[in-house]
């Protein structure tokens, strides 16, 4: 049996989500034995040779793609981005009495500081829920604490579509990114943060692997005190840095992703590039049809990975979506929290799947309007 592209839709799901078809061809010819040692990724010793190979190579292409500084480890983790949510307090909030900062800019900006309050004082530096996570904060409205223990944003929010083009300054606090639904899609500049993370199920790779940046000084901040599984400095610190069986097969995946994005894209500016390109079709498409679809992102916050849009009413949204599957246009429900229209837009959507994605929002405004 062989991959045929015609049994293939354009899947804007919001992750898992669609991967670039020459990767899953390489999966495809990889299974049955990888690389002649006569079994698949699956089954390799995570100890082995061959599989060693595949982590450090796969932790190498992250770092040259993001020119990672030296004093940053990058651990491939379990447990996704939630985990961080814990991780990350309990490992750099140092006492019951510090604070963290929290840019609450949308469902996951929330999500992640949920647990502070476990491990230390929350302070939420902006909150956008009076505008429904429509907008992002202006420089100068965000109340950071100097003597906080970090400052957490999500550089884009997946559900609510507002995505962050520059970066707050936080002095000397670190600033920590949740870049879940954005990491490889443009150049960052690392330096600049203490941390950055990502689960890969969205642009980096398959559900099982996160993606952890992080600078060796924040490592050392939870040093021992922190148990098992949850130290980054066990993972850090760990023979090739596997503190248990890691999640081979994403990890792999990972790997031919970033493997894709040099070889076949060019790098992360040329991303950007095909990203803001693809980004315009759908935006341009809502604002011609202003008076029939409704964009939830002021147009400033515009995430380039997540358009959210609703129809005049939530039975055409539906509409929407049922007409839109027929055409091949598939998972463009919006998120149960909003509702409406959700299209994801990540690396690996081809600028074909969104301009026939346009095209069927134009007729869709011309027949339904
Ligand atoms: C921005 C962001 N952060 C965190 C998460 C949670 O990731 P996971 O489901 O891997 O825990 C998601 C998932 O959609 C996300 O979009």
């Amino acid at each position: 049996m062989s991959t045929t592209v015609d049994t293939r839709v354009y899947n804007f799901s919001a992750g898992p989500a669609t991967l670039p078809l020459s990767v899953l061809e390489e999966i495809q010819a990889d299974l049955m034995s990888y690389r002649g040692t006569g079994m698949s990724v699956m089954e390799l010793s995570h100890r082995g040779k061959t599989f060693i190979e595949i982590m450090e190579d796969t932790a190498a292409r992250i770092r040259q793609l993001l020119s990672i500084p030296a004093e940053y480890e990058v651990l491939l983790l379990q447990g996704g981005g939630r985990l961080q949510n814990v991780m990350l307090p309990m490992n750099l909030i140092t006492g019951p009495g510090q604070s963290a900062d929290y840019l609450l800019t949308g469902f996951w900006g929330v999500s992640s500081s949920e647990d502070v309050p476990h491990f230390g004082r929350l302070n939420k530096a902006f909150d956008g829920k009076s505008c429904n996570y429509s907008r992002l904060p202006q420089p100068g409205e965000l109340k950071l604490d100097p003597t906080a223990a970090y400052v957490h944003m999500t550089s884009n929010e997946t559900i609510h579509g507002v995505q962050f083009q520059q970066f707050p300054e936080t002095g000397a606090v670190p600033l920590v990114v949740d870049a879940s639904s954005e990491l490889m899609s443009r150049p960052l500049d690392i330096s600049r943060f203490g941390a950055v993370y990502a689960c890969a199920q969205k642009t980096s790779g398959i559900a099982g692997c996160t993606i952890v940046i992080i600078r060796r000084d924040l490592i050392e901040r939870g040093g021992d005190r922190v148990p098992g599984y949850l130290s980054y400095k066990k993972h850090a610190d760990a023979a090739d840095k596997m503190l248990n069986t890691p999640p081979t097969f994403p990890i792999y995946v990972t790997g031919l992703i970033c493997k894709w994005l040099q070889e076949e894209v060019g790098g992360l500016a040329q991303m950007e590039r095909l990203n803001q390109e693809k980004a315009q079709v759908v935006y341009d498409v809502l604002d011609r049809h202003s008076g029939f679809y409704r964009g939830h992102a002021e147009r400033s916050a515009r995430s380039l990975m997540n358009a959210v849009f609703f129809t005049p009413n939530p039975q055409m949204d539906e509409t929407f979506v049922t007409e839109a599957r027929k055409h091949l246009l598939s998972d463009l429900r919006g998120h149960r929290v909003l509702g409406g229209i959700r299209a994801s837009i990540y690396n690996a959507m081809p600028l074909e799947g969104v301009q026939t994605l346009a095209q069927f929002m134009n007729d869709f405004a011309i027949r339904h309007g």
